[in-house]
């Protein structure tokens, strides 16, 4: 295991991840590419296990882009079962673990027994006070950029403040990630390099790291491998060592 030679004290606080590589996975093993993204669940249910152990604080995860929708319509409809599949088998052991679920990005338009999960999950764990584990979904980072500007533009026009007042921190205030800090490390499964609208405003000085590995077979050991990786880097904000 790698989690004897993780530094305890550089654990990173807010660890996001890109789950990606479902589709591949499953195709590989020629089963359809649902498939992947249940084999996808399972995994997500020990990472976010290892979180708690690990000391992390916060975990967000990209569950579904708003972007996500250009798929068939049986994989995207098939993605929401699984959310409300996830939380009906899990709800119980995450409360007893002291997690607390969060859902980001718009949900309102999502099915009906989605919302009921999601509100479900929420309520049910609103109290705890262990991981804060967030879900993204319907979520994109120039959607939740503009919702920011939005709300600051419709306060101006009510008169609440000037437009010289607008700093990053009020921006800040304006996105899901209200009081929770900017990602430490962003991991994406998969191979590929890049964010694909996840996080944006909130990825500015984050580390990223990719594997090559595929969601579903992205381990716990695996995850303490990135987070090793993690702990290698020098992290200057722009500054000097
Ligand atoms: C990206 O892989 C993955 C998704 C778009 C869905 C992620 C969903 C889960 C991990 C399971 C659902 C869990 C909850 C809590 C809703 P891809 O399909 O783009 O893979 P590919 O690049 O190999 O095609």
């Amino acid at each position: 295991m790698t989690q004897q030679r993780l530094d305890p004290d550089r654990i990173p606080r807010h660890v996001a991840i890109v789950m990606d590589g479902n589709g591949r996975w499953a195709k590989m093993r020629g089963l359809p590419r649902l498939q992947g993204h249940n084999a996808g669940m399972m995994a997500l249910k020990e990472i976010v296990k290892r979180s708690s152990v690990l000391g992390i604080t916060h975990l967000t995860v990209y569950a579904f882009s708003t972007e996500n929708w250009k798929r068939p319509e049986e994989e995207v409809f098939g993605i929401f079962k699984l959310l409300v599949l996830y939380v009906q088998k899990e709800i119980r052991e995450l409360n007893d673990n002291n997690v607390r679920v969060n859902i980001w990005g718009d949900w309102s338009i999502l099915p009906s027994d989605a919302q009921n999960a999601i509100r479900k999950a929420m309520r049910t764990t609103q109290n705890n006070t262990g991981l804060c584990f967030n879900i993204a979904l319907n979520y994109g980072g120039r959607a939740e950029i503009l919702k920011a500007v939005r709300s600051i533009c419709s306060e101006i026009q009510s008169g609440a403040f000037s437009i010289d007042s607008i700093d990053e921190s009020m921006l800040s205030s304006r996105m899901y990630t209200n009081g929770v800090p900017d990602p430490d490390l962003i991991i994406r499964t998969g191979g590929e390099y890049r964010l694909s609208n996840f996080m944006i405003w909130q990825a500015a000085y984050s580390e990223f790291v990719v594997t090559d590995v595929l969601w579903p077979d992205f381990s716990p050991d695996e995850y303490e491998k990135a987070i090793l990786e993690y702990q290698s880097r020098d992290r200057r904000y722009g500054g000097l060592t």
